[in-house]
């Protein structure tokens, strides 16, 4: 199968590593030289890696090298059957590219985006056939992360979904299909995670008796009670305080201001201050040269009141169950693919709607029901299917 992928970027450039492993014959495309001489030079390095930990031969590295052409032009992926653009995160831009490549490409060519925030209905209205126009949504790094979202547009056939869909398992990829929404699956469920995590450090209930800010606290009542395997505060210094307050101020314009994507001012006034995390060597904490925290990180019982910490954890599962379960109630995902997306995309310890199920449906609705009565904030508003469930004593999988 052709491939082409346009943009050789940390994007574009890990999935031609995905196609080229499963044998497909790849044509990385970009319009800059040097993204092109980069992207080579990385894959060589991860492939001399990967020989290194004995997971592959050099018979292996010289099979998927191979299979990638680096191109720039255009015109150079004429005999693609599937394109996968991953260029900058404009609509005009992507549109101009989209529009001219339909140009070469043959008629059956399906033509896809791997964007985070736009729709896939504006991307494929550039088209002049825009049923052939899909979003194959991969998480980074995309050679590593299991998860795939696939999203028709509502212009997209039933044949090109079909077909993406089969392929991207063929990458050996979990592929969840989601509907063309904001955030798709796992950007919007996963918002509650940092959004309320940023809300009970703003209310200062986590702050320790000498006034130190409750960052590691919230991450401690996450990592050891609830099993993540980083903390809200150390994820979003690792993600970068700019890049994860952008998805968070784009989801919720997009959902024309529902207060429960609300951003937080800290986390803007962080991304402002240059306090971008990891990448800064500053952000809710100090990192070191290497980008290892300072400090201990290692919060014990002895600092944390249990109590405290449990309700800091159920208050953010809480939140983050009722996001998947209104996911489902507005037919965004299957139920099976709402839990896949956040298992196998962001690596949560379990599913929410399993854990929902396990946590018992009348607890999650307490909680919510709890959280509005003392708040009063639409924020807090509980899920009508988790209320609906509950009157009929229903589970989300047995
Ligand atoms: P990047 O900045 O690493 O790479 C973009 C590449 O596109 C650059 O090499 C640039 O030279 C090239 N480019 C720009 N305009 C071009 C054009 N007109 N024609 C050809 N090449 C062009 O960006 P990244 O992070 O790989 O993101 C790419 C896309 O993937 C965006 O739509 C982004 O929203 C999406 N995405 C990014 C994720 C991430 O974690 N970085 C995760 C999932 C999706």
């Amino acid at each position: 199968m052709n491939i082409g992928i346009i943009g050789s970027g940390t994007m574009g450039s890990g999935i031609a590593q995905v196609a080229a492993t499963s044998g497909c014959n790849v044509k990385l495309y970009d319009t800059n030289q040097a993204a092109l001489d980069k992207a080579k030079a990385s894959l060589e390095k991860i492939l001399n890696r990967l020989i290194e930990k004995g997971r592959i031969d050099s018979n292996e590295k010289n099979r998927i090298q191979s299979n990638i052409s680096y191109v720039d032009n255009l015109k150079d992926l004429a005999d693609s059957h599937l394109t996968i653009e991953a260029i900058v995160e404009n609509l005009d831009i992507k549109k101009k590219v989209f529009s001219e490549l339909e140009t070469y490409v043959s008629d059956n060519c399906i033509i896809a985006s791997n964007t985070s925030s736009l729709s896939i209905a504006s991307i494929a209205a550039s088209l002049q056939k825009p049923e052939r126009c899909v979003g194959i949504h991969f998480f980074n790094p995309a050679p590593l992360m299991k998860l795939v979202e696939v999203i028709p547009a509502i212009q997209t056939s039933k044949d090109v979904l079909d077909k993406s869909v089969q392929t991207i398992k063929d990458w050996k990829k979990v592929v969840a299909v989601a509907k063309d929404t904001p955030g798709f699956i796992v950007n919007r469920v996963a918002r509650p995670f940092y959004g309320e995590a940023l809300r009970i450090y703003e209310e200062g209930i986590a702050d320790l008796p000498d006034g130190e800010a409750g960052f590691a606290t919230i991450d401690w009542s996450l990592k050891t009670l609830g099993g993540f395997r980083m903390g809200p505060f150390e994820l979003m210094d690792f993600i970068g305080n700019d890049v994860n307050y952008t998805v968070t101020e784009t989801v919720f314009k997009e959902f024309y201001f529902d207060p429960r994507y609300k951003p937080a001012f800290t986390q803007k006034r962080f991304a402002e201050a240059g306090y971008l995390g990891r990448k800064t060597g500053k952000g809710y904490y100090d990192y070191d040269e290497n980008g290892k925290i300072k400090g201990s990180l290692d919060v014990t019982s002895s600092a944390v009141e249990r109590s405290l910490a449990e309700s800091i954890f159920e208050r953010v599962l809480a939140m983050l169950i009722n996001e998947a379960a209104d996911a489902l109630f507005l037919n965004i995902a299957s139920a099976e693919d709402i839990d896949n997306a956040m298992t196998k995309g962001v690596n949560y310890p379990k599913g929410l709607l399993a854990w929902a199920d396990e946590k018992g449906i009348d607890w999650c609705v307490n909680k919510m029901d709890e959280l509005y009565n003392e708040y009063h904030e639409d924020r807090y508003r509980c899920s009508p299917l988790l209320r609906k469930m509950n009157r009929e004593q229903k589970t989300f999988f047995n």
